[in-house]
Formats: C-alpha cells, sequence, structure tokens
C-alpha cells in the first residue's frame, strides 16, 4: 500500500492548520508518508487562504515556484486545497501547474483523486458539506514541540459579516459531536500534551443537538467545562469568540477552572456603530464595551485581544476616530490590524463601494497600529512585578540559553532555562518588557 511523498505547507488561519493535521491523517492512512523536503516529494500540498487579496496574491506566487518543481520532476502532483480551492475552483486548474484541487469538507475524498490524477485528468472535489466535521479523524500533530495542539470542535460559519469570505469558502457552520473531541483532548493528554486550542469561526455558537435527547445537548460553556475536567494540568484555550455571542456562562465557566486560559480573542473589527452595521456584525460600540466590562468584571486579569479593519466601505475619519477611541478605552492586550480588502461575492462586494482611497486606508491602518504598540506596551508594563504559572513552548529564538512560553493571559514570556524543558510548567517573575515580551525570572 506504500505510496509516495507528500510535502505540505499551510496557509492562513489555525484552523488551516487543524485541517493540514486532518489531511496528513487521512493521505497516511492511504499509504502516504509526509515530508518536510519539498524536493523529494510526490505529492506537493499548499492548503491555502482567501481572507485578503494579499494572501491569495502570495500563493499565486508560490504556484508559480511550483512550476519549477514540475519542470524538474514530470511527475509531481500539485493540489491546491482550502479556502482559495473553494473560492476559485476550476480557475485553480487553468495555470497548467495545479493538479488537484479539493476545498475544505472534500479531505476524505484526497486518496481517490491522487490515484485518479493524470496530467491531462486534474481533479476536483469542492463539494461543501452540511456535515463534515471529520469528527473522527486523529489529526497527525504537525507541531514541533508536542506540547500544544489544536482541537477543531466545529467547522464553516452561519455569521455573514458582509466583507467576509468565509462563509463562501467554509460553508455552513456545524458543531463536531462532544464526545469526539473529549476523547482527541484525552488521547492528547496520553501522548504528553500540556495545552489544547479549541477552535472554530464562532465559538460561543458551538451547540451540539443530540440525536437521541435534548438532556445531552451541549453549549459551549458546557464543552469548555468538560474539556477543563479531563486534567488540571492541561490547559485549555479557545478561538475565535464572537461578541455577539459570547455569554456569560462561557465567561463563569472560565472563572472556574484555572486550567481555563484567561484570554479571550474578541474582534471588534470597527469601533463605529455605523461601520459595525455595514460590517453585519449585529452589536453596537456600547454591547462590546460591556461585555469587556463583563469579562473584567469576572476575570479581572483576562487578556483581551482583537482584530480591525481599517478603510472599510464608506469609513469615515470620524468612523476611524472612532475605532482609536474604542482601542484606547479597551486597552487591548494586542491586536491583529488589517486593511480592508474587497473579496469578490461577498455581500460587501456586491452592495458598497469600496471607496476609501489606498493611501487613506493605509494611513488609518498605520495609525491603529501605532495606538496597537502603545497599548501593547502600556499592557505588558503593567506585567512587571507579577508572577505567571507559564507552559515552556521552547527554547528562545534569540539566546538558546533561554526558553519562552506563554502565561495564562496568552502573553509571551522569556526567561533563562536553568534545567527546565519544553513542556513543563514554571512560576517566573516579570522583569521587563517590550511591546510584543515579557522579560521574567524564574521563581
Ligand atoms: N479585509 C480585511 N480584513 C478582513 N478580515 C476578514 N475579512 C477581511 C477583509 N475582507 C479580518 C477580520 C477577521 C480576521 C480573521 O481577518 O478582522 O477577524
Ligand atoms: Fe482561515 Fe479564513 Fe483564511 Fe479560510 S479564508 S484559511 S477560514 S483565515
Amino acid at each position: 500500500m506504500k505510496k509516495g511523498k507528500v510535502y505540505i505547507e499551510t496557509y492562513g488561519c489555525q484552523m488551516n492548520v487543524n485541517d493540514s493535521e486532518v489531511m496528513l491523517s487521512i493521505l497516511q492512512d492511504a499509504g502516504y508518508s509526509r515530508t518536510e523536503d519539498i524536493g523529494e516529494a510526490d505529492v506537493i500540498i499548499a492548503n491555502t487562504c482567501s481572507i485578503r487579496d494579499n494572501a491569495e496574491q502570495r500563493i499565486w506566487g508560490r504556484i508559480d515556484q511550483f512550476r519549477l518543481q514540475k519542470k524538474k520532476r514530470e511527475n509531481v502532483i500539485i493540489g491546491i486545497t482550502g479556502c482559495m480551492a473553494e473560492r476559485l475552483k476550476d480557475k485553480l486548474l487553468d495555470s497548467h501547474v495545479v493538479d488537484l484541487v479539493a476545498g475544505p469538507d472534500s479531505y476524505r475524498d484526497l486518496p481517490r483523486m491522487l490515484n485518479a490524477v493524470t496530467p491531462d485528468n486534474p481533479q476536483m472535489n469542492v463539494l461543501l458539506s452540511h456535515e463534515e466535521t471529520y469528527a473522527d479523524i486523529i489529526p497527525v500533530r504537525m507541531d514541533k514541540n508536542g506540547v500544544s495542539a489544536y482541537i477543531s470542535i466545529m467547522r464553516g460559519c452561519n455569521n455573514v459579516c458582509s466583507y467576509c469570505v468565509v462563509p463562501y469558502t467554509r460553508g455552513a457552520e456545524r458543531s463536531r459531536d462532544p464526545k469526539t473531541i473529549i476523547r482527541e483532548a484525552e488521547d492528547l493528554v496520553r501522548k504528553g500534551y500540556k495545552e489544547v486550542c479549541l477552535l472554530g469561526q464562532n465559538v460561543d455558537s458551538y451547540f451540539w443537538k443530540d440525536p437521541e435527547t435534548a438532556d445531552n445537548n451541549v453549549n459551549f460553556a458546557q464543552l469548555l467545562e468538560a474539556v477543563a475536567k479531563i486534567d488540571p494540568g492541561l490547559r485549555v484555550r479557545f478561538s475565535t469568540s464572537h461578541p455577539k455571542d459570547i455569554s456569560d456562562e462561557v465567561i463563569y465557566t472560565m472563572a472556574m477552572y484555572e486550567n481555563i486560559c484567561r484570554h479571550i480573542h474578541l474582534p471588534v473589527q470597527s469601533g463605529s456603530n455605523a461601520m459595525l452595521e455595514k460590517m453585519r456584525r449585529k452589536y453596537t460600540r456600547e454591547w462590546y464595551l460591556e461585555r469587556v466590562r463583563k469579562i473584567r468584571s469576572v476575570i479581572p486579569d483576562c487578556g483581551i485581544t482583537t482584530d480591525v479593519i481599517a478603510g472599510f466601505c464608506g469609513e469615515t475619519e470620524e468612523d476611524h476616530k472612532d475605532t482609536l477611541s474604542l482601542m484606547e478605552e479597551v486597552g487591548f492586550d494586542s491586536a491583529f490590524m488589517f486593511q480592508y480588502s474587497e473579496r469578490p461575492g461577498t455581500l460587501a462586494a456586491r452592495k458598497f463601494e469600496d471607496d476609501v482611497p489606498e493611501d487613506v486606508k493605509t494611513r488609518r491602518l498605520n495609525e491603529i497600529i501605532a495606538l496597537q504598540n502603545r497599548l501593547s506596551l502600556q499592557s505588558n508594563e503593567r506585567e512587571i512585578g507579577r508572577t505567571h504559572k507559564v507552559l515552556i513552548e521552547g527554547v528562545s529564538k534569540k539566546n538558546g540559553d533561554e526558553l519562552f512560553g506563554r502565561a495564562s493571559n496568552n502573553k509571551v514570556c522569556v526567561f533563562p532555562a536553568e534545567g527546565h524543558r519544553t513542556g513543563d510548567y514554571v512560576n517566573v517573575k516579570v522583569t521587563a518588557c517590550t511591546s510584543a515580551t515579557l522579560i521574567a525570572k524564574l521563581i
């Protein structure tokens, strides 16, 4: 049953990283083996992202480089999977480089497609499913540290944020059977993992409807609790929360379990009610600020991070200032910040004009980044003198005698190794910081 060697590279979000692990599992079961050397691969897969135009442009550049691999080795198979495969479908085949196109719900079909593919017979499967959650597949972990693993708890998305391509590339929302999630987490504990991150496009709308009895239905807070109870030594993280859906029950559940990390990634996107409405986010600035207050009243030390979009359709200078003032008011610990990129087929592309000039978008984004750098530094400065329990994730890139890991609130700490190892928990005291890192000593 021995087949060729597969090389997978992953673009985009954590969900895509986990999908690559699912693909690898399916392919290994079918007799393929993994290689990390593209030069010896029989199959090259790029698991792609469509979230912004520049993500796609980068992947097109990569496809061009695959052309060279093909010139060197005629039989190598080039596969494009993930969101860009779903969005562009057969347009990817026009490049005459790509042999296989597989959308996010078709990975079980990869072995068949790889068997069938020939230079004259490219393969494509971009069917989206209402059921597929890969629930029974044990991902082959590609992380190097063996400490922290992703677990997908749901797929797809039912929110129609007007700027976002994800509902089109990943299809409708569906939740995974909690029993299989627990089993996967238990298996990771047995293998020595110390941290799991539960993944979904909107984890707060996780809901398992039991086929037999409503008594066995499970919401996100209940799932979180069940995973936290597996082992107090297992840290539990999750991403992404949605401001409109994050419930008090989730916040209280976090507070109840020390091993549920004190961090919520809560994308705000904009601080302007007019923009939030146009983005179809279904909450207001005031609602968002109330959720932040609630989180902080129940979990005072909770890290709160966010995503922000600059220059959405029709955004005025006033709207932009609202974003800056909201960021200041919340004092985010860190943020991912983007300028708006119109995605074909989305509601915004169909209904609104992408009318903020490029230079204005860039200037606004730069102001947002400058502000966040200041807020991140302030947030880290407040940590000086505090102590944290850190899970060690590896050796510091800058100094081989130092280790790094994250505190519960998701901040990265660097400290002297002093005989400790990856996977250990250590207590540290913060002595200094930059805007990105806490510098600490062991206590
Ligand atoms: N343009 C810019 N940023 C976007 N995001 C999603 N769609 C777009 C887009 N069309 C950002 C949002 C989201 C993050 C994953 O990517 O901030 O939360
Ligand atoms: Fe992930 Fe969205 Fe990119 Fe798809 S488009 S890989 S869901 S970030």
